[in-house]
C-alpha cells in the first residue's frame, strides 16, 4: 500500500473540494477530488504535454450532474512530482492503479485523453476489475510507427536544444483546429501556459513512454465494460479512422464525433464534448443516490 500523506495546497482549495499531493508509487502525485462519494469515481487522464486543467470544462459538467470526479496529473506534469524522468506508460499505468488504492477505490471509470487514453488502454489490459467503464478521447491503440518515433526522437532533440517554446508553438499548430486560433483563443492560450509550465525532462520523459509504449489493438476485443469514444472531425494526430478502428473492435461502445474540433476536441467544442460524455455516464446509473 502506497503513503498517503496528505499535503494540502490551499490556494485552489476554493474551486476543488480537495487539492492534495501524495505521495503515490513514490512521486507526489497531485490530484483534485469534487463531489466525492456521489457516485462511482470517475477518473480523469489529461493528454500530453498537459495537466489536470486540461479538464476544467468537464469537472464542472461532472459536478454539475453529481458525478464523483478525480482530475490528477501525471508524474512529469503539472503539479505533480518530476523524478528522474524515465517514464514508461506502464509507470503511469503503476502511477494510477498506486493512486486508486491511495484512496481506497475499489472501481472507477477511467477517462483518457490521448497519451491519458494510451494510459488508460493498458491500465484497463493489466486490471480490467478495477475498471467499471472507459471513455477514450481523441487516442489511439496502435503504438507508434518508425515514423512517429523517429519524430519524437526529433522533438526531445529540438527541447533539449532550444527549449520547450520552440517545440510548443508547432505543438499548438498540430492539436487544434486552425480556426481555433481564431475562435477558441482562449482554450489555445491555456494550453500554451500548460505546456510552458512542463519541465523539458517531463516532457522529454513523456515523448520517450509514448515512442516505447505497446500496441494494445489486441486487447480491445477482451472490453466488457460499457465504453464511448470521442474524436474531433479534424483530428490529425489520433484520426477518426483510429477512433472508428476502436469502436469496431470494442463489444459494448458508441462512438461520436465531436464537430468543429480537431485533437483538442473537450476545450474546442466542450459543449458537444460534454453532452456526450454526461450522458454515457447518466446512462450507466453510477450515481450514489
Ligand atoms: C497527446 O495529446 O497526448 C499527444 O499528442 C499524443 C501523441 O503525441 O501521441
Amino acid at each position: 500500500m502506497p503513503s498517503c500523506d496528505i499535503l494540502v495546497s490551499d490556494q485552489l482549495r476554493y474551486r476543488w473540494e480537495t487539492n492534495t499531493l501524495d505521495s503515490v508509487n513514490g512521486i507526489n502525485i497531485y490530484y483534485n477530488e469534487t463531489g466525492k462519494g456521489k457516485s462511482l469515481p470517475v477518473l480523469l487522464i489529461h493528454g500530453f504535454p498537459f495537466s489536470s486543467e486540461m479538464w476544467k470544462a468537464q469537472v464542472a459538467a461532472l459536478q454539475e450532474n453529481g458525478f464523483y470526479v478525480i482530475d490528477y496529473d501525471l508524474r512529469g506534469h503539472g503539479q505533480s512530482g518530476i523524478g528522474d524522468g524515465q517514464y514508461t506508460i506502464e509507470l503511469f499505468v503503476d502511477d494510477l492503479i498506486a493512486l486508486l488504492d491511495c484512496l481506497e477505490i475499489t472501481k472507477a471509470v477511467v477517462c483518457g485523453f490521448s497519451m491519458g487514453g494510451y494510459v488508460a488502454l493498458r491500465a484497463i489490459e493489466r486490471n480490467p476489475e478495477r475498471f467499471g467503464a472507459l471513455i477514450l478521447c481523441d487516442t489511439t491503440s496502435s503504438a507508434d510507427s518508425n515514423e512517429a518515433k523517429i519524430k519524437r526522437a526529433a522533438s526531445i532533440r529540438l527541447i533539449k536544444k532550444d527549449g520547450v517554446k520552440s517545440f510548443a508553438e508547432g505543438f499548438l499548430k498540430a492539436v487544434f483546429y486552425e480556426q481555433s486560433f481564431s475562435t477558441k483563443q482562449n482554450a489555445v492560450e491555456s494550453i500554451r501556459k500548460i505546456i510552458l509550465s512542463n519541465s523539458t525532462t517531463g516532457i522529454c520523459g513523456a515523448l520517450l513512454a509514448m515512442a516505447s509504449r505497446t500496441d494494445t489493438t489486441e486487447a480491445l476485443s477482451k472490453i466488457s465494460v460499457p465504453t464511448l469514444v470521442l474524436v474531433g472531425e479534424y483530428d490529425t494526430i489520433t484520426p477518426p479512422a483510429a477512433a472508428k478502428a476502436m469502436h469496431d473492435r470494442i463489444q459494448n461502445s458508441k462512438m461520436h464525433i465531436i464537430g468543429n474540433a480537431a485533437h483538442m476536441s473537450s476545450m474546442e467544442n466542450p459543449n458537444e464534448f460534454n453532452e456526450h460524455f454526461v450522458k454515457f455516464l447518466k446512462n450507466l446509473n453510477i450515481l450514489t443516490d
